[in-house]
């Protein structure tokens, strides 16, 4: 088994780099660390390598990197995977940052490239954009999601954080509650990218930011209840969902098995578990309380109220049940 650390970045096809290009710079405050005229790299302003586009006709996320221990010995690594059956072929020049790197393909068909070490591009002062501190993670659709969290935990040494009934898993290779997201399609797809931001104050200039761009936020800004992460999504010019998120779980130590506690967790403490089907989709914000919200769009089925609200809501009927009543005899007197 492997045990990746963290993600590199994420490679996206688009039929118009240039536009693509702007958007990450302009929009998402990435910074063209190389480019040629089918390839671009980007990276955060600290020189974190974290999207790399390239031009083709269809928009997919064909390529992952993950990041090992710095030192190991790649060759190592092909020889443990060749004997669970994974054929990885050795590749140099992935990006600038990454000289080598051992690539296969997880079940789902998207080429993982595995790397141990890796340089910074150039640090770039400019403020402008979100300017995220990293690529925090991604989401994919694919039909067998349990096939693939089962290729993830025992090959590549991810950890199941939540999942959501039995169709949505959330997967961890850090302290971070998730770097990896599967939820069960009956066609494999890119479902949302997203980046982490520094705080709750770099969410609001986002959404300002968006707004004077004239791009529409799709969902939030709104506290998930499975990782706890402040989040506001929107799409991006070739329509793929992008979030923005803070505020996301963290386990700090595995052995204690659980994330540090909040005021905003449901459990004390909270740990890693199987959520209901009836779960809240957002702790505030739409889709996290009452009827009216389950019509608003998002990708998460519409909640009931969680056995957690429930008391709360009880009394509170109990009361306008009780504040009726008193009305009744007050008029029949
Ligand atoms: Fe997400």
């Amino acid at each position: 088994m492997l045990q990746v650390k963290r993600a590199g970045h994420s490679t996206l096809t688009t039929p118009d780099i240039e536009r693509m290009i702007d958007y990450f710079t302009r929009i998402v405050g990435l910074s063209l660390s190389a480019r040629d005229k089918n390839r671009a790299i980007l990276a955060t302003k600290s020189g974190v390598e974290a999207i790399v586009l390239e031009r083709a006709g269809a928009v997919e996320a064909p390529r992952l990197s993950f990041q090992v221990a710095p030192g190991s010995d790649l060759g190592e690594l092909a020889s443990r995977l060749k004997k669970v059956g994974i054929k990885s072929e050795r590749r140099s020049d992935i990006t600038p940052g990454i000289g080598e790197a051992i690539a296969f393909k997880d079940p789902k068909g998207t080429m993982l490239e595995i790397f141990s070490d890796f340089a910074f591009a150039e640090e770039d002062s400019n403020f402008n954009g979100v300017m995220p501190l990293k690529f925090g993670h991604i989401a994919y659709q694919c039909p067998d999601v349990q096939g693939v969290v089962k290729f993830y935990c025992d090959v590549l040494g991810f950890r199941a954080s939540d999942w959501r009934s039995d169709f949505f898993a959330f997967l961890r290779c850090s302290r971070d509650h998730h770097t990896v997201n599967f939820l069960r399609d009956p066609k494999t797809s890119i479902h949302h990218i997203a980046f982490e931001v520094r705080d709750w104050s770099d969410i609001k200039r986002a959404c300002d930011l968006l707004a004077r761009s004239d791009i529409l936020l799709t969902w939030g800004p709104i506290r998930h209840i499975i990782g706890h992460n402040i989040a506001i999504y929107h799409k991006n010019p070739d329509g793929v969902t992008i979030e923005f998120f803070c505020d996301m779980d963290q386990m700090f130590d595995e052995d204690l098995g659980f994330f540090e506690p909040r005021p905003w967790h449901q459990d004390k403490p909270q740990r890693p578990k199987v959520w209901g089907d009836d779960t809240r989709s957002n702790w505030w914000g739409p889709m996290s309380r009452g009827p009216s919200h389950a019509a608003a769009p998002a990708p998460e089925p519409a909640r009931k109220p969680s056995r957690s609200a429930a008391p709360a809501l009880a009394h509170a009927r109990k009361r306008q049940a009780e504040k009726k009543s008193r009305k009744k005899t007050k008029a029949r007197r």
